[in-house]
């Protein structure tokens, strides 16, 4: 049976993302493709409904994104959010101006007509405003369903051809009622069953690597995260033993963090799973050097040099999977963030394709907070299932300076404590990422009767929903002075510990 799909056409909101979450939240499978893909593209993929997401453009604008007309002849449901409601009325003859004020933020909404998309929302309830322009006229065929102080129609309808537009954005939670109505949408007006779950997902998943595998063996490299983990997990139900996992220990890890994954996936789950030791090899190319993009580089290359021996000597090995998610495969005019020039990102999943193995990315449609759903539904250990990202050149990035064996010993003492303190104040799950970095400067304290001339930890805690901004977290002041107190007088060597109180931009989340 075809799965049911939701298409969201992306005219670069920088919520398009979270309106496909959203529809995934009522159970039913979404996309995303950018607002030019051709007819033939959105009859291909076959929707149940369109959704027109928001825009940072005007429709008066030269230039402003125009997706193809024929969307509106497809004969299935449309609602356009924001600039997808300015859009239809653009297109189909209503009349678009400027608001005599922009409205931006909160307002109340007023309900006229509730008999579909509006169903069940309470009336004077909050949604989430960001625009310029209004519709000061519904096109034929359409009509108001709601308003709010500032716009006479806040939404409107068309019943008929089963066409709906929002002025506000439905997606982001400040919307109280905006799952409902986009739960309105998908189930009611596009008569979509909410079908989409991890367990359906699984079958489909496992099937669909059984086929293509055939009987051929696949290698996974693992890196402890919560991606390669789910794959591994998935491959792993789906072939059995014909799945070699690799695990490199390239020095640069957490404390405990090598013995938990062996732990975790040979003893635990009866992966069979390749273990190398490579910590002499990794350290002695870094020995000297301090430049990031050059750590980044080093550690990229040896990585992929360690995994491909190993590899070679699993004869039969023919598929490679890799933990690829939907946001790094969505064609999209809006969610490429500046962060990738900036610092090179090397995961663990940048492996070359010259390795002549055929690439499968049985994660590729899941958001990572279906990857986490996955994780639980496949039994990962919470820890792991939930644990904060960590980057491929791991430590290497977080000892500012030179990296030898006993700057990274400190800095790994350091960190245990520093994730330990926030687990235990139970702020684990709020925080996006927490760790200490070792800097390069040392300062005088005194420690009894002695002056002591050591170096500084500082801990570094955000919050963020993806990475790509991030506050520092407000960790309670107990917390942050357990943590201190602890690291000085536990890791010998550091006698001065700072709180990092920067966001980004203009900072990033690591140092280095
Ligand atoms: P920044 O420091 O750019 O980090 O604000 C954003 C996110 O990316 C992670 N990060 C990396 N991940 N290889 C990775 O796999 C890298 O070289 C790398 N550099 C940063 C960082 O931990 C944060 O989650």
């Amino acid at each position: 049976m075809e799965r049911e799909k939701i298409l969201v056409l992306d005219f670069g909101s920088q919520y398009t993302q979270l309106i496909a979450r959203r529809v995934r939240e009522s159970r039913v499978y979404s996309e995303i493709l950018p607002f030019n893909a051709s007819m033939e593209k959105i009859r291909d993929f076959n929707p149940r409904g369109i959704i027109l997401s928001g825009s940072p453009s005007s429709v008066f604008d030269e230039g402003a994104p125009i997706p193809d007309r024929g969307i509106f002849d497809l004969d299935v449901p449309i609602l356009g959010i924001c600039y997808g409601m300015q859009l239809m009325a653009h297109l189909l003859g209503g009349e678009v101006g400027k608001a005599a004020r922009r409205e931006y933020g909160r307002a109340e909404i007023i309900i006229d007509d509730d008999r579909d998309l509006l169903w069940g929302v309470t009336d004077r309830s909050t949604v989430w405003m960001s625009h310029g322009d209004r519709i000061d006229k519904c096109p034929p065929g359409f009509h108001p369903v709601a308003h709010t102080e500032n716009s006479p129609i806040a939404a409107m309808a068309d019943h008929e051809r089963r066409m709906y537009a929002l002025q506000f954005h439905p997606e982001v939670v400040h919307t109280e009622d905006g799952k409902r109505i986009l739960q309105n949408f998908v189930l009611d007006i596009c008569g979509c069953s909410p079908a989409w779950q991890m367990s359906s997902f699984i079958k489909w998943a496992t099937e669909d690597i059984r086929n293509t595998v055939g009987s051929g063996r696949v290698i996974c490299a693992l890196s402890g995260g919560v991606d390669s983990s789910v794959v591994a997990l998935l491959v792993h139900r789906a072939i059995g033993e014909r799945l070699t996992c690799i695990f490199v220990d390239n020095g640069l890890l957490r404390k405990g963090e090598y013995r938990k994954v062996r732990d975790t996936f040979q003893r635990h789950f009866h992966i069979q799973l390749v273990t190398v030791d490579a910590r002499e090899r990794f350290l002695s190319l870094l020995s000297g050097v301090t430049d990031p993009e050059k750590k980044r580089k080093i550690i990229g290359n040896e990585f992929i040099k360690v995994f491909e021996e190993e590899a070679a000597k699993i004869e039969d090995a023919e598929f490679l999977a890799q933990g690829t998610l939907y946001p790094d495969v969505i064609e999209s005019v809006s969610f490429k963030g500046p962060s990738a020039t900036i610092k090179s990102h090397h995961n663990v999943g940048g492996l070359p394709d010259v390795m002549n193995l055929r690439l499968i990315e049985p994660l590729r449609e899941l958001f990572k907070d279906e990857v986490r759903e996955l994780g639980e539904e496949l039994g990962l250990p919470e820890e792991i299932c939930w644990r904060h990202p960590f980057p491929g050149p791991g430590l290497a990035i977080r000892c500012l300076g030179e990296i030898t064996p006993e700057r990274l010993e400190l800095l790994r003492e350091a960190d245990a404590i520093v994730l330990e303190e926030i687990k235990k104040a139970g702020l684990y799950r709020q925080i996006w990422q927490a760790f200490a970095v070792l800097l390069p400067v040392r300062s005088v304290g005194v420690m009894g009767d002695e002056r002591t001339y050591e170096y500084t930890i500082a801990v570094r805690a955000v919050t963020s929903l993806d990475g790509m901004t991030a506050d520092w977290a407000k960790i309670p002041d107990e917390t942050l002075a357990r943590i201190s107190n602890r690291i000085i007088n536990e890791v010998r060597g550091i006698n001065r510990v700072v709180y990092d109180i920067s966001s980004k931009p203009p900072s990033t989340i690591e140092w280095e």
